[in-house]
């Protein structure tokens, strides 16, 4: 006999709602994403990925002299111990970096002596250590697997810069540095999606800051998720040619397959993300001679729209960004990764602020009042 009468589950926990958050609005009807109450159209290309570090962080955009405090800290934190670099560089080279930056940052959390400190002060210092050390354990671990030497972090550098010249190992361009700084601001945060969640779920149990962003990037990693921009640019590839587009789709669509970077589950209209990726893609794009690319985007995202009522998502456009500037395939999620970890600590931190055990319940559909029959009679 099964349990028929109790109500059926959201599937997918949609409609729940799971928190209050003064962090982020994802306004799926309109389109409109807010952080702290400033549309992230607003924010885009005016602030730096630092401002929004701080205003996830504190509530409000900060003044000059918080801004200088807050990079010196940032620089100072991408000092990583020794010991969290050897296990990097002794991963196997072809682990997946999402798999890589999961085990260096629970890695982190075992070198942190201060990581079951709770804190205010101690926690506030391990999301800004976090956020400074997501893109080292990331550059290391890429170089490492090539067989390049590992290049040191440059207090000097924002963010953004700094990851690029510890991938690469040449000062960005004025140019590259502000495309991927805007690329980080919107990637931010995002409401309660599926790796903030995972997040506020660990944390929720008083666990510590680097179990929650070790759970938030296995869940991020999925293709369902963050994921979806390394599928985006397989697909691109799979795909050849502009002319294949249009058979390709039809036939994805009539084997009731997914198309990466198209859909959402809060959007109904345009993700408010995309148009700003959409217009770095196309600048980056014309800049390399190489328009094929974005003009393929644009013709799956046209067809997608037509056929299906879909929008294209934060995912499609980025993919081709990290492409056009050169940056591996794989490590487009982690690049997710790194600017979502101001969110995830953000929502760690807010969390603890107002705590309660997360603890949902499940419809239990087995059977019951099975007898236990003898092993050798089963
Ligand atoms: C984002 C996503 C997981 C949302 O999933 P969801 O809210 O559970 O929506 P569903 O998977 O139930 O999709 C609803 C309908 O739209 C279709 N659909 C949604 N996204 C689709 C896509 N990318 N390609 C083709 N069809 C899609 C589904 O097949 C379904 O159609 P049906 O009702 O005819 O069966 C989903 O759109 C998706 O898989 N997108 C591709 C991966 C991606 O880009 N992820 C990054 C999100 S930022």
């Amino acid at each position: 006999m099964t349990n028929t009468a109790a109500p059926a589950p959201a599937k997918g926990l949609e409609g729940v709602i799971a928190a209050n958050t003064r962090l982020s609005d994802v306004r799926g009807d309109i389109g409109q994403l807010i952080y702290c109450g400033y549309d992230i159209n607003e924010l885009a290309g005016k602030v730096a990925y630092e401002d929004v570090v701080h205003l996830l962080h504190h509530n409000h955009l900060p003044n000059a002299k918080e801004l200088a405090e807050l990079k010196v800290t940032l620089g100072q934190f991408r000092e990583i111990p020794q010991g969290v670099i050897d296990i990097i560089c002794k991963l196997p080279k072809e682990t997946p970096p999402m798999n890589a930056i999961r085990t260096a940052v629970s890695a982190l959390g075992c070198f942190d002596t201060t990581s079951e400190d709770d804190s205010q002060h101690s926690q506030r210092r391990k999301a800004l250590r976090l956020i400074a050390q997501v893109p080292v354990v990331t550059a290391y671990f890429h170089r490492n697997r090539q067989g390049l030497p590992l290049i040191h972090p440059d207090a000097k550098l924002g963010e953004a810069a700094n990851f690029l010249w510890m991938v690469n190992g040449t000062k960005p361009t004025k140019d590259m540095e502000a495309t991927m700084d805007v690329c980080y601001v919107l990637h931010a945060d995002h409401g309660m999606n599926a790796s903030t969640f995972s997040a506020r779920v660990t944390i929720a149990t008083l666990s510590d800051m680097y179990s929650a962003v070790t759970t938030a990037i296995g869940t991020l990693k999925g293709p369902l998720h963050g994921g979806a921009n390394e599928g985006v640019i397989k697909m691109l590839h799979e795909i050849g040619s502009l002319e294949a587009v249009d058979g390709w789709v039809a036939d994805a669509l009539a084997q009731k397959k997914k198309i990466m970077g198209i859909g959402h589950r809060v959007y109904k209209v345009l993700d408010p993300r995309a148009p700003h990726l959409k217009k770095m893609a196309q600048i980056l794009s014309s800049q390399l001679g190489e328009p094929k690319w974005i003009q393929m985007s644009e013709r799956i995202a046209e067809l997608m729209l037509t056929k299906k009522n879909l929008h294209a998502n934060v995912d499609f456009y980025s993919a081709t960004v990290y492409y056009s500037l050169g940056i591996p395939t794989d490590l487009f999620t982690p690049i997710f990764a790194i600017s979502r970890t101001s969110g995830w600590t953000a929502h760690v931190l807010e969390q603890l602020a107002d705590n309660r055990l997360i603890r949902p319940q499940s419809v239990y559909t087995g059977p019951v009042g099975l007898k236990v029959v003898p092993v050798e009679q089963r």
